[in-house]
């Protein structure tokens, strides 16, 4: 472990442009579950039936009820862990540019990281999806289910729900930062949805040091990735900043 914690640093020292891809897993320690695995969103309901585009449109109360209104509570308490602030001291040192995250909770921008694309949108604006008018996630009233824009429209988060397109400009973005950096840094996700999934792959592919933080192995591992460090985002992210201090 300490061998690879090591390597890990040495490869960001070297590189210029470092990326990183995160999932579900680097928010874990702000108290967020992740989807799949123990104690993921998807053993208690069914994403098909609640975080797909048509069943909201089939009946958006049902889904705020169900998924909208938790998400909401448990992202209004979160704050960036040891990960998200180990990334953002990774943009200050210069070892890391861009995130690319699946998550919609905010924490790398919270933990100070300046440029994050949100690959899947993002929890903290609603839209109406009559009018198209935004409000902050923060500002609306659950008195009613599902919220009401003035208009009459259903407010919907600006996440993606499955079924539906990732933002052009985030998925364009996505793939020429992934194509051209050095090293990417895959913390945290299963890596089975995609398109994110083949972030990594394109870096790979294109020549790239692909380095995993996750305590268990995943699709890209032994083939994607060139190493696992095995073990939570906090800690690993923690100790790969220090090591690469030491080092510069
Ligand atoms: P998943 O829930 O699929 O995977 C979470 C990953 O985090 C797993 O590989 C875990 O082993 C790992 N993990 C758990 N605890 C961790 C910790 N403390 N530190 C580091 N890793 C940890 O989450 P994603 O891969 O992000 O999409 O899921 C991708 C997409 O599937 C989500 O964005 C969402 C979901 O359906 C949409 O809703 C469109």
């Amino acid at each position: 472990m300490n061998d690879l914690i090591e390597r890990a640093a040495q490869d960001l020292a070297r590189a210029k442009k470092v990326a990183a891809l995160t999932g579900a897993g680097i928010s874990v320690e702000s108290k967020i579950p992740p989807f799949r695995g123990k104690g993921g969103l998807w053993e208690q309901i069914d994403p098909m039936e609640y975080a797909h585009i048509d069943a909201f449109r089939r009946d958006p109360a049902k889904v705020w009820e169900v998924l909208i209104k938790g998400m909401k509570d448990v992202i209004d308490q979160a704050r960036p862990n040891a990960a998200h602030l180990g990334l953002a001291r990774l943009e200050e040192l210069n070892r890391l540019q861009t995130i690319i995250t699946q998550n919609v909770d905010g924490l790398h921008q919270m933990a100070g990281s300046s440029d994050v694309i949100e690959f899947h949108g993002s929890f903290a604006w609603q839209r109406c999806m009559q009018c198209d008018e935004r409000l902050p996630t923060q500002k609306v009233s659950l008195d009613r289910i599902p919220p009401l824009c003035q208009c009459g429209g259903v407010y919907r988060p600006e996440c993606v729900f499955f079924g539906e397109m990732i933002p052009p400009e985030h998925l364009a973005r996505s793939q020429h930062i992934a194509s051209r950096c050095e090293v990417m840094l895959v913390i945290g996700t299963s890596a089975t949805v995609q398109p994110a999934s083949y972030i990594p792959v394109l870096s790979k592919q294109s020549g790239a040091k692909v380095i995993e933080i996750n305590p268990e192995p995943t699709a890209l591992t032994g083939s994607v990735s060139d190493y696992l460090i095995a073990g939570k985002a906090g800690e690993m992210t923690s100790r790969i900043v220090a090591s690469l201090e030491r080092l510069i």
